[in-house]
């Protein structure tokens, strides 16, 4: 454990696949650091490195050269049965493609890395109804895949990824082919596994509307991170701009009762004037009241 490291953080990451005597440099140095609780995002073109990383962040592929370290756990230096550990407790993915067994049914996929960890079977016949009714799938328990949409597969997906609580989830394009409807839905649920279950999200999308939703983008380019955005943080910057707006015309409302009780205490105003005016102004005020409240103060 070092507790001086990030929560997750890669350090020059060199991955370099050979293929015979042709050589691939799929990461060139990349580091990148995520904090405990964070949903970020991995963007990038094709071929860039985006699988690479998530892959070696989840101890499937071995770095050519760096440091890893995931939830505290050395991935770099971990032997074949820590990283066994670390697939089975620490990390849940989703990949590109082929997350379930097509033999199996919803109930099933979600089952097998309960099974796999050794649960036993009550908890693994609790804890798979409860993620299934998580994912808005309790009816659709016993569909095998080819029975389901892309976005209820996804679903099963995210179930089974989560199944051994871990608390880092790594998603490799789970939206990839769906359309933005059901894209938006898979989004959701992995919005609430960060939020409700306070898990680390490590997101790959090509979804730019997608990628802004996180707390941050970082831009691959040629297997090493060239930017890292904070939309969010831009967001709230926005919402900052947006209290002072508020704030200055709820001033401002408060002033303009002000001189209107000032003026009508002066005998200035006819009664029924004032009171229609009164009672527009008040009720400008509660509407921006309501909207300071909705902007959290
Ligand atoms: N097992 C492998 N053997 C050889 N080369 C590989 C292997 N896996 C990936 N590569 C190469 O490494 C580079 C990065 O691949 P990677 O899959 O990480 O890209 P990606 O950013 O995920 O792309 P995409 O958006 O298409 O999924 C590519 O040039 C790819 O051809
Ligand atoms: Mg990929």
């Amino acid at each position: 454990m070092m507790n001086n490291k990030a929560y997750i953080q890669a350090d020059e990451l060199v991955k370099v696949f050979r293929l015979g005597t042709v050589e691939v440099q799929a990461l060139r140095g990349l580091s990148m650091q995520v904090n405990k609780g964070e949903m970020v995002a991995i963007v990038g073109a094709s071929g860039s490195g985006k699988t690479t990383l998530l892959n070696i962040l989840g101890g499937i592929t071995r770095a050519t050269a760096g440091n890893t370290i995931v939830a505290g756990y050395d991935v770099t230096n971990a032997n074949p049965t820590q990283l066994v550990a670390l697939r089975r407790e620490v990390v849940g993915h989703i990949f590109q493609e082929l997350n379930l067994l097509s033999t199996l049914t919803a109930y099933e996929n979600v089952e097998l890395p309960m099974l796999a960890a050794k649960k036993d079977g009550g908890t693994r016949k609790r804890r798979t109804e409860e993620l299934l009714e998580i994912v808005g799938l309790a009816d659709r328990m016993h569909h095998k895949p080819d029975e389901l949409s892309g976005g209820e597969r996804q679903r099963v997906a995210i179930a089974a990824a989560i199944a051994n609580d871990p608390m880092v989830l790594l998603c490799d394009e789970p939206t990839g082919d769906l359309d933005t409807e059901t894209g938006a839905i898979i989004v959701e649920y992995l919005h609430k596994v960060n939020k409700e279950f306070g898990k680390t999200v490590i997101m790959v999308t090509h979804d730019p509307s997608i990628a802004r939703q996180c707390d941050r983008i970082y831009r691959i380019r040629d297997g090493q991170i060239i930017s890292v955005q904070s939309p969010t943080a831009d967001q709230e910057m926005g919402a900052a701009s947006r209290v002072d707006v508020v704030r200055e015309r709820l001033q401002e409302i408060k002033e303009e009762i002000a001189r209107l009780d000032e003026e009508a205490k002066k005998g200035g105003i006819d009664l029924g004037a004032f009171a229609a005016r009164r009672v527009k102004l008040t009720d400008r005020q509660k509407l921006f009241e309501e909207e300071m409240h909705r902007l959290g103060l």
